[in-house]
C-alpha cells in the first residue's frame, strides 16, 4: 500500500515515510478493501489540502491491545475547533475552498464509519510540525 502511494505522491511531488512500530508476528483481522479506503481517503485529503511541497509521515505502534495508526501531513490543517466536526457527514471546514476540490465531506464520515465497525476509534489532532494529524486504532483481538 506504501509503494503504491509513494508513487502517487512522487507525482505531487510529495513524499512519504513509513514508520512501522509493530513488532512482527502481531495479527490483526480486518476487512482489507474497507481498511485500504481508510488510508485511500487520509491520503487523498493530505494531498487535496496541502498546496506545496507535501510531507506525510505514516506512523504504525502497538498501544496495549491496540494497533494504533498514524498519517500526520504538511498542509493546511485544521483548527482545533474543528477537530471532531470534521467527522461528519458532508462536513466541510471551508466550504468554497472544498468545492473548488471537488470534496463533498464524505470521506472521513466512511472512515470513522469504518474504524467503528472494526470496534475502534479515530480522532484527528496537531502535529508537532503543522498540517493536521489523524488517528486510529483497532483493536487486534475482539
Ligand atoms: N489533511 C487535511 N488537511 C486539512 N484539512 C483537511 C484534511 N483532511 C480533511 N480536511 C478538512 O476536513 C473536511 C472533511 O474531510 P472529508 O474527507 O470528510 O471531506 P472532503 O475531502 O471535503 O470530501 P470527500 O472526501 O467526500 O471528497 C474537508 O473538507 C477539509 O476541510
Ligand atoms: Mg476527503
Amino acid at each position: 500500500m506504501v509503494k503504491e502511494y509513494e508513487q502517487e505522491l512522487l507525482e505531487h511531488h510529495g513524499e512519504l515515510t513509513l514508520e512501522c512500530r509493530i513488532p512482527p508476528g502481531v495479527v490483526m483481522t480486518v476487512d482489507r478493501d474497507k481498511f485500504k479506503r481508510v488510508f485511500d481517503n487520509l491520503i487523498s485529503n493530505s494531498v487535496k489540502y496541502s498546496k506545496d511541497h507535501l510531507k506525510i509521515m505514516m506512523i504504525c505502534v502497538q498501544d496495549g491491545s491496540n494497533l494504533k495508526f498514524s498519517i500526520e501531513d504538511t498542509g493546511a490543517g485544521v483548527v482545533p475547533e474543528e477537530f471532531t466536526k470534521i467527522f461528519d457527514q458532508f462536513y466541510r471546514v471551508d466550504k468554497s475552498r472544498s468545492r473548488e476540490q471537488g470534496g463533498s465531506g464524505l470521506g472521513l464520515a466512511i472512515c470513522r464509519r469504518i474504524v467503528e465497525a472494526h470496534g475502534g476509534k479515530i480522532w484527528a489532532y496537531a502535529p508537532e510540525d503543522g498540517g493536521l494529524g489523524i488517528s486510529f486504532v483497532i483493536p487486534m483481538q475482539r
